[in-house]
């Protein structure tokens, strides 16, 4: 057998060599290497190899199995085939796929940045605190009550029953009051989370940004004002605002803010659900029990505080109506947005 073997290792790169064709090569694959081809008929015939002999030939005829394989795939591609392409060669005189251009913030970052840019520009400076965060913070120094509704496993997140992903920037509140002396004006931009199912308006993650003034004698009339002024700034337009009452366990009183609508300012359209008013965050006085918690006197302090979502007045100044394409990364959408701000 040994002998057989070495004619056709020789013979058989003889033959390979002298293919000129794809179809040559792969009656030559067939005819070495097929079902009944020569390398394949010597592998059944070991069990006929005396016993001794047997592993040493079985192992020659796999390397000679291996050796034809790869001359016939080297001869493959000289003959101009490659080995996983059918089909005509590749042309390399075709123009390549144009790049797509540098790299570009996100639109929630650039809103997210445009908007804290307004606030610096009024004498806002700006702090962060974690994601993860303590149900303490996140809820109970906010003043809500232990049977709240929102703290329901429904709405948040929960990473053990006193650690959960923050579901509002508000807790970012005390921890900056636990640490900061009065006078202070601040803004909190980040990321949040809420356990809900997706859709146009709803998303598990989403970003606000919190503001926080507190000092002696700030009154509602200093909130209405900066409300204002952040809305011309950052809508372009001379929109008016409203007030209306609301609640939340953290201020008192609360109020939510609308603006006039953008698209058609008060008449009443699609997007502003036909009331020509757009509600664009929440805002109130610091409640005495959050000044407490954070270890301010009460009765010496006063503040306001707002909190908005990032991703609903971007979508408002842009007209984009479904959430969720902030979140899918189709640079088809993103790149509508490159450098609007
Ligand atoms: N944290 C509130 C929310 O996520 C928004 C909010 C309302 C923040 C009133 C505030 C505020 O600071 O005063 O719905």
């Amino acid at each position: 057998m040994k002998e057989t073997i070495d004619r056709l290792r020789i013979d058989g790169a003889e033959r390979i060599g002298s293919a000129t064709t794809e179809a040559d090569l792969e009656a030559l694959r067939t005819a070495l290497l097929g079902r009944k081809g020569e390398v394949t008929l010597l592998l059944r015939g070991l069990k006929d190899v005396a016993e001794a002999d047997r592993p040493k030939m079985g192992a020659e005829l796999n390397r000679l199995k291996g050796e034809l394989g790869a001359l016939l795939e080297a001869r493959l591609v000289e003959l101009g085939g490659t080995e996983v392409m059918d089909g005509p060669a590749l042309d390399l005189t075709l123009p390549g796929t144009p790049p797509t251009g540098p790299g570009t913030n996100h639109l929630l970052l650039t809103t997210l940045e445009a908007v804290c840019d307004i606030f610096y520009g009024l004498g806002f400076s700006r702090g962060v605190g974690p994601e993860v965060e303590l149900d303490y913070y996140n809820f109970t120094a906010l003043n809500f009550p232990d049977d709240h509704p929102a703290r329901d496993i429904q709405d948040t997140f929960y990473i053990n029953p006193k650690v959960c992903l923050r579901t509002q920037t508000s807790p970012v509140q005390v921890r900056t009051m636990e640490i900061t002396e009065p006078p202070l004006a601040m803004i909190f931009p980040g990321r949040v989370y809420r356990n809900e199912n997706a859709d146009a308006s709803h998303s598990s993650e989403f970003y606000q940004i919190e503001g926080l003034v507190v000092g002696e004698a700030i009154s509602m009339a200093d909130l209405k004002d900066t409300i204002d002024s952040f809305v011309r700034n950052f809508f372009g337009a001379n929109e008016p605002t409203r007030f209306r009452p609301h609640y939340f366990p953290f201020t008192e009183p609360s109020v939510e803010v609308d603006m006039q609508c953008v698209a058609c300012h008060g008449k009443g359209c699609g997007v502003c659900g036909q009331t020509g008013w757009l509600e664009i965050m929440g805002a109130g006085m610091v409640h005495p029990n959050v000044f407490k918690a954070a270890g301010y006197e009460d009765d010496k302090y006063t503040g306001f505080a707002f909190g908005m979502g990032i991703d609903r007045i971007a979508m408002l100044k842009y007209g984009i109506g479904d959430i969720r394409l902030l979140y899918e990364n189709d640079l088809r959408f993103l790149n509508q947005f490159r450098g609007v701000l």
